[in-house]
């Protein structure tokens, strides 16, 4: 606790930094000698600025010498074992990494362990996907005397952003395949969620050769937007709001060669039919809506409801909701945690009051009732399209239930939606969902049947249509994503011994 972590990587060297830091307090608040709650100084970490950004950017440009370098002509089997060689020494921090994705973020000891394994998984399933796409591209035969290669090469140098939702996860998701495939970074870690990168730093020091990956402190508008503006950066990736993803693209001077992987906001949608098992559909649809407080691009953040069962369903969704146990992460069987943005709570009641005045209720005991960093999650309903709930992405525990007459209804409303990541369709009828996944699969990227929205298992496809995202990530994906195909097409001569 109170500690200040000055180690940041830059040019393959844990520097030590001596300027300014800032403090870093924990989603959880403790009691003081005289029973005040306050937040938890976790630490103090680095306020890196312009200059030290321009450092990394030139180390990371170094190393990747505009693709002469060792790591971008490298083997790809001689890459594969750097990645590896950080898989094992990631591995052996799993303690520490868990217990600050508790602290930093609130996520519960079950959620924490589960992202730091599903990272590590991600990591060989991309090294065996990556041994898979070598192979099927070492040698074509173009026609009788021509014998050709399809080389996959990186782009170039990656200025890697992640989200504080799941700061290792979907970071990784970025930056291995990003590096795997030869390319060279600049990564900063999300604003929450910074400190769990500190036991990984000599890690990546010792098993990535220098400038390959460079790891920044500091606010993204005085590292990210100068390292932009220089139009050295061929890849932003980037998993987090567009507001950001928009300011940041609009610094780089060359658009048209800057390349994009954004992961952005949704506002996932469940239609519930009246032929749906309602049981199953409040359970499914409390966990998507509710896990990890609601902060999951992938949660559902509107329910619509069919008039004939919308009673008996918020009947249901409101015991389940009231026998959620809120607690620290590490509490058995807890669900609900502290948030970690400080102004979330204003934020959201915010959110629920606008809801209030046009006319929805709290239908909830406790619903949007705030006790430090807890917020307690409130059902509105009934919602309509006046209310800000409506279209803005809560990204918190609120959930927005709107009941409908005709299916035509929550359609429209999801055509007409900025973003277009997933869908949950509840019914038991074959014949009722047939027409309707016909439509919604030209809305969005993944439509869940009887089950709520997420993301897994990380080989599926992860992509959004519209505002939600640029470019697909999966294990598959993410490596055609941070690559582009060469072919070496060869006369009269055998490749293999190329
Ligand atoms: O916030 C977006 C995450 O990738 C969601 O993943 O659906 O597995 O929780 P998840």
């Amino acid at each position: 606790k109170g500690l200040t972590y000055r180690h940041y990587l830059l040019n393959g060297e844990l520097k030590i930094w001596e300027g300014e830091t800032s403090e870093v307090y924990s989603a959880i608040q403790t009691r003081n000698q005289n029973g005040e709650y306050s937040p938890t100084l976790l630490g103090k970490i680095p306020v890196m600025k312009e200059r030290d950004a321009l450092l990394a950017l030139d180390s990371a440009l170094a190393a990747f010498d505009n693709g002469r370098g060792t790591w971008p002509t490298m083997r790809v089997e001689e890459r594969i074992k750097c990645v590896e060689r950080f898989a094992e020494l990631m591995a052996q921090k799993r303690t520490e990494v868990v217990n600050f994705l508790m602290w930093e973020i609130g996520k519960t000891l079950p959620d924490s362990e589960k992202e730091f394994d599903r990272t590590i998984d991600y990591i060989y399933d991309t090294i065996a996907e990556l041994k898979e796409l070598d192979r099927k591209s070492a040698r074509l035969e173009l026609n009788s005397d021509v014998y050709a290669q399809i080389r996959r090469g990186p782009l170039g140098v990656v200025l890697c952003l992640g989200p504080y939702n799941y700061p290792l996860n979907e970071t990784f998701c970025l930056l291995i395949p990003a590096l795997i495939m030869g390319n060279t970074t600049v990564f900063k870690p999300a604003k929450f969620g910074v400190l769990l990168i500190t036991p990984l730093l000599d890690a990546f020091a010792e098993a990535f050769p220098k400038g390959v990956v460079n790891i920044l402190f500091g606010r993204g508008r005085e590292v990210a937007t100068p390292i932009l503006k220089t139009g050295k950066i061929d890849v932003l990736a980037l998993i987090g709001n567009s507001k950001s993803a928009n300011a940041l693209q609009s610094h780089h001077p060359k658009k048209n060669r800057l390349r994009l992987v954004l992961g952005l906001e949704a506002k996932n949608p469940a239609i519930v039919l009246p032929d749906a098992d309602l049981k199953l559909a409040v359970e499914e649809c409390v966990l998507g809506s509710l896990s990890y407080n609601g902060q999951r691009c992938t949660a559902l953040k509107m329910l619509f409801v069919h008039e004939d069962v919308v009673d008996e369903f918020n009947k249901l969704f409101v015991e389940k909701v009231e026998a959620l146990q809120y607690g620290l992460p590490w509490e058995n069987g807890v669900k609900l945690t502290p948030l970690p943005e400080p102004d979330k709570p204003e934020y959201i009641n915010g959110l629920i009051d606008d809801a209030l005045k046009n006319g929805a209720k709290i239908i909830n005991a406790k619903g949007g009732l705030t006790d430090r960093s807890f917020v307690f999650p409130a059902v509105l309903y009934p919602v309509n399209a006046k209310m800000r709930v409506f279209e803005e992405e809560q990204f918190g525990p609120v959930v927005p239930i709107i009941s409908f007459k005709d299916v035509n209804e929550p359609i429209d409303a999801i055509v007409n939606s900025d973003y277009g990541q997933q869908v949950s369709l509840f019914s038991t009828n074959a014949d009722t969902l047939a027409p309707l996944i016909d439509v919604m699969v030209n809305q969005v990227c993944r439509v869940n049947i009887n089950s709520q929205c997420q993301r897994g298992p990380d080989v599926y496809p992860f992509v959004g249509r519209k505002d939600s995202a640029v470019s697909t990530l999966s294990v598959h994906d993410a490596l055609r994503s941070f690559s582009i195909r060469t072919l070496v097409a060869c006369k009269n001569m055998n490749l293999n011994k190329v």
